[in-house]
């Protein structure tokens, strides 16, 4: 689902900029490297990230207009996701992305390993460009914590003992520490307080963490032409999401299935319905609810702007994929 357009209103011709700027800013690699790049950023994203980027900016600036390194960093913010997207589709083996084919499954496993190197070492040279040192280790802690994620994540699969907490720190890093160290990258290039700062990076994690659920619910509970990207595939894969750890304190035998890794027939559709006629999708939507309260509760510190209502909104849109 897309977001309402009233939601971006603020920051909505600051996207067309952005979109314009990012074909270009991938277009100066190997023709191969770009065209795979191009795929991605040609196919439309819902741009959450960078809007989040741009509303934060203007919610910092308020009188004055923001400035070409805000603009730069929402860049830089959407330029990183989509690496860890490339990437994450060939761990995944995902045939499908933003409504068309991956860019594995166009250009081979290799050049997407390559594409996405390429746009997280551009994003890092654009980065040191915007010379402000903080925001530098901002950005590239985020990197390192995708990373982490992603082997978090891989070191898991099938383990049916992890518990809410694990889940959620692996989700913090490939999810939520994006869009937490870009919001107050945001705030630090509007040179606000530190404690203003810090009420922006709160918010993007308690953000994130309740979008990463929220994607993780819609995997069971939404299709993949909606989604413009294969649904169903996280339990298949291992990849045990809030869903399933909560399906599993009331359904033992889930755990039989999962441990054995569904390998007799029927096993995976059996889990589906234990799942579903457990109260675990309900509470990972309460925990997705709780989360962006808790984000919204730190935007009490910037001042009243047609920019900080549309960071309030972005948190009913993150819960309203669900209905
Ligand atoms: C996908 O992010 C990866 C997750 C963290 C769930 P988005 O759902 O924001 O993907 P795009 O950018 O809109 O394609
Ligand atoms: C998000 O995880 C990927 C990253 C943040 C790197 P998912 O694996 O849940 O994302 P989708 O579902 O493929 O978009
Ligand atoms: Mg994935
Ligand atoms: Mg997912």
């Amino acid at each position: 689902m897309t977001p309402a357009t009233s939601l971006f209103s603020p920051v909505e011709a600051d996207l067309q900029i952005l979109a314009d700027n990012l074909k270009q800013l991938v277009g100066n690699g190997h023709p191969i490297l770009c065209a795979a790049a191009e795929h991605l950023f040609g196919a439309r994203g819902k741009r959450i990230r960078p809007a989040i980027v741009l509303l934060a900016s203007r919610a910092t600036m308020l009188e004055q207009d923001i400035t070409p390194r805000h603009r730069r960093l929402a860049e830089i913010t959407e330029m990183i996701h989509t690496a860890s997207l490339v990437h994450d589709d060939v761990v995944d083996e995902s045939q499908m992305r933003r409504g068309v084919s991956t860019v594995h499954s166009l250009f081979g496993n290799r050049i997407a390993i390559l594409a996405g190197d390429f746009l997280f070492a551009q994003s890092s040279w654009y980065l040191a460009n915007l010379d402000n040192l903080e925001v530098v280790k901002l950005l590239s802690e985020v990197i390192m914590d995708l990373a982490t994620g992603e082997i978090q994540q891989g070191l898991n699969r099938f383990d049916t003992n992890i518990s809410i907490d694990t889940y959620l720190e692996k989700t913090y890093y490939k999810t939520a520490s994006l869009i937490a160290n870009s919001s107050k990258a945001a705030g630090l290039l509007s040179d606000v307080s530190q404690e203003t700062a810090e009420h922006l990076y709160s918010y993007g994690r308690h953000l994130g963490l309740a979008f990463q659920i929220v994607d993780d619910i819609l995997d069971f509970t939404s299709s993949t032409d909606i989604l413009g990207k294969p649904a169903g595939s996280d339990l298949n894969s291992g990849n045990l999401t809030a869903p399933v750890l909560f399906a599993l304190e009331e359904k033992p035998y889930l755990e039989v299935l999962i441990d054995r890794e569904f390998a007799q027939e029927g096993d995976l559709e059996q889990s589906m319905s234990l799942i579903h006629d457990s109260r675990g999708i309900q509470r990972s939507r309460d925990l997705a609810d709780h989360h962006a309260k808790l984000a919204v509760e730190h935007l009490v510190d910037l001042p009243p702007s047609e920019s900080r209502q549309a960071l309030i909104k972005m948190a009913d849109y993150v819960l309203s994929r669900l209905y």
